[in-house]
């Protein structure tokens, strides 16, 4: 766990930028991503393989994704956790959603950096938005930030930061994500759909969920503005 403790203190240190994050994430993962070459693909996708669709279909071109589909929001979100999805998907390694193992595998290494570095500069005040009462978002920041003790479920911020504004490279940002993507990739951990987590830290963690609680915390996370200092 010698990454956690290493990103746990980054997690304290942290006040950068997006461009800066993605910068750094860049330069750590040893390949550099070419945003310009990134929005060719989000636009049009590879015309010579129609295998790989313009990302903006799904994604959009501002990255803001599409709750109602449950088409997850890349904007802002750290490039080498992006690069790390995408190599999943190619692999194999992830196969809660066909369509992407097909994209992905048709893509290089360094398409996969231009499209992340493109998208990871996008604006991250973005929020997801949730229509959840106040007293589904009051139980869904308690987990959130301390946690079920009776279960054994640690605070989701330890890992994924303050309102979930995310630790690159290894813990995602998923304050401002959809709602409905968020209780969806639990809900996969927890009925086995995806396994592809470094030391299946989060398949270990979503079976001890509820589905009410897994409901209240993506309600919160959805509603958090990542994009703020806090
Ligand atoms: C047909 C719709 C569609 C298209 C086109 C598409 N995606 Fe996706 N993508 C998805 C969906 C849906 C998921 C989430 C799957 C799941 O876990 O349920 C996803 C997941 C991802 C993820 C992982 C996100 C995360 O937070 O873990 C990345 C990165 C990604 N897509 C990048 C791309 C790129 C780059 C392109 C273009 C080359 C692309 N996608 C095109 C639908 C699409
Ligand atoms: C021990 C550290 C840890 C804790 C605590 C933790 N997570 Fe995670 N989480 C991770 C890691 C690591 C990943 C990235 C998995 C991967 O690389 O595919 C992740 C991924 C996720 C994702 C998928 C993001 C995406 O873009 O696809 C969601 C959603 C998520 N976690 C929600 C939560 C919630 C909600 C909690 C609290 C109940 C929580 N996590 C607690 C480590 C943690």
């Amino acid at each position: 766990m010698r990454t956690l403790h290493w990103a746990l203190a980054l997690a304290a240190s942290m006040a950068l930028t997006p461009a800066a994050v993605a910068a750094e994430s860049e330069q750590a993962d040893g390949v550099q991503g070419d945003p310009e070459a990134g929005k060719e693909l989000v636009m049009q996708g590879k015309p010579d393989n129609p295998q790989v669709l313009a990302c903006k279909t799904c994604h959009g071109k501002d990255g803001k994704g599409n709750a109602m589909a449950n088409f997850p929001r890349l904007a802002g979100q750290d490039p080498a956790y992006q690069v790390k999805q995408l190599k999943n998907f190619a692999a194999g390694e992830r196969e809660n959603y066909p369509q992407m193992n097909n994209i992905a595998g048709g893509m290089s290494e360094q398409e996969m950096h231009d499209v992340a570095a493109y998208y990871a500069r996008k604006d991250v005040s973005v929020v997801g938005g949730s229509d959840a009462s106040q007293d589904v978002l009051a139980k869904g920041e308690r987990i959130a930030k301390v946690g079920v003790s009776e279960s054994n479920v640690p605070a989701c911020t330890s890992c994924h930061g303050p309102k979930g504004k995310g630790v690159p490279p290894v813990f995602p940002q998923i304050g401002g994500q959809h709602a409905g993507y968020i209780e969806k990739q639990l809900n996969d951990w927890k009925g086995g759909n995806r396994a592809n987590d470094p030391a299946q830290m989060m398949t270990e963690i979503a079976p001890k969920l509820s589905d009410d609680q897994i409901a209240a915390a993506a309600a919160y996370f959805s509603n958090a503005e990542s994009g703020g200092s806090d």
